[in-house]
């Protein structure tokens, strides 16, 4: 079966992209490039010994999806990854997020609609949940109003599918939204890539492990939380990857006319100080760190209900907060500049 890939260079797509290879699937793959480097699709195919067909195009470029779609009248389902995911930038520049993410997102579901490819898995967000929703995320609860413009692009997209699923019975979707994942291919081949100063925790602790940044800012250790600090559900990418796989296998079973969204995390909330200890202990690393004001915007403490993904899925977030740990370490320190 063959499944169109958008934003399949990216952190999460390349991995879950390695994953679909490995177990059969034929891969297409569109993407711009304006957050990734065609490097980690070179690594895929080289750690699977299998092809990608890769087309550098904008999600936003009806003729040239058209034509990739026309190439290959044979999709069967699409992964989409393809996004911008700054949250601070999303609150400076919204219109881009709402260009890209929203705008993208639909004029891709047309060109999908028209060559009649309905079986759809979207790259959603804890963040839809809002600000005001109690603990653990469960998805029977009502989406909330996100903090930033790309959360509320990322609800907004939802909300778009949810549409065109009630006028076109023929879709079936499925929402998956990630809590936080962390990690890398065991490999040490692909990893996260951030451009410039990393906005994200896992990233920065793994550069100042390498000596690229001197020392860790944590936002706020006085936080109602068990050691002051936030507590989130990080997840290992490569786990998150096989979810994709999952939920592709779980549409094909599906009557049409559906949309479901699944909450992919492991249930366990770890704060910013738990994981960089772990960090040190596993990798015999130190991470100098101090204490600065809370990040605007920041949560105490959220983390997955997994229990739906569990059951209908057949998914769980199997590997430990120790491989999460190991094999962030293993791509950092092998690849110090990233892909450069
Ligand atoms: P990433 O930036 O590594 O990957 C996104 C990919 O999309 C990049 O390769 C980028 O070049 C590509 N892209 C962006 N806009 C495009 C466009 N208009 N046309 C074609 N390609 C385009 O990010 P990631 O962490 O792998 O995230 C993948 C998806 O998961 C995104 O939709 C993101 O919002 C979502 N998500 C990520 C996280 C996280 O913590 N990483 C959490 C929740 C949801
Ligand atoms: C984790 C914790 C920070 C950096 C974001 C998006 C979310 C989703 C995942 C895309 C927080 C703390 C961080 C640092 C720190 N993204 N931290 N020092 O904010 O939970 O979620 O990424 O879809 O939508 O909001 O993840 O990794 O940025 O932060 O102390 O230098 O680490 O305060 O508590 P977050 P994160």
């Amino acid at each position: 079966m063959k499944v169109l890939v958008t934003g399949g260079a990216g952190y999460i797509g390349s991995h879950t992209v390695l994953e679909l290879l490995n177990v059969g699937y034929e891969v297409v793959v569109i993407d711009n490039l304006c957050n990734s480097s065609i490097e980690s699709l070179n690594r895929v195919e080289e750690l699977t010994n299998k092809k990608v067909t890769f087309y550098q195009v904008d999600i936003c470029d009806r003729e040239k999806v058209r034509e990739v779609l026309r190439i290959h009248s044979d999709i069967a389902a699409t992964i989409h990854f393809a996004a911008l995911k700054a949250v601070g930038e999303s609150t400076q520049i919204p219109l881009k997020y709402y260009q890209n993410n929203v705008h993208g997102t639909v004029s891709l579901l047309e060109e999908l609609q028209q060559a009649e490819i309905y079986n759809f898995v979207f790259s959603s967000s804890a963040t839809v949940y809002g600000e005001e929703a109690p603990v653990p995320y469960v998805e029977t609860l009502k989406t909330g109003v996100p903090s930033s413009a790309y959360g509320k692009s990322k609800l907004m997209i939802e909300q778009v599918l949810e549409d065109l699923v009630k006028s076109d019975t023929k879709f079936k979707v499925a929402n998956l939204r990630y809590f936080n994942p962390i990690g890398a291919h065991e490999s040490g081949q692909i990893g996260e890539d951030p451009n410039g100063i990393p906005n994200n925790l896992m990233p920065f602790v793994s550069q100042v492990a390498v000596g690229k940044r001197e020392k860790l800012s944590i936002f706020g250790n006085d936080y109602p939380t068990k050691d002051g600090t936030c507590e989130r559900d990080y997840l290992h990418v490569v786990d998150l990857a096989h979810g994709h796989v999952k939920a592709l296998e779980w549409l094909e079973d599906q009557s049409a006319g559906i949309c479901e969204a699944f909450n992919l995390g492991t249930g366990n909330p770890l704060s910013v100080l738990e994981i960089v200890n772990k960090f040190s202990q596993v990798t015999g690393t130190n991470i100098p760190y101090e204490y600065a004001p809370q990040r605007e915007g920041d949560l105490p403490a959220f983390w997955a209900d997994a229990e739906k993904a569990k059951t209908k899925l057949n998914w769980t977030a199997d590997k430990s907060l120790e491989d999460m740990m190991r094999d962030t370490w293993n791509w950092q320190s092998n690849n110090p500049q990233g892909y450069k």
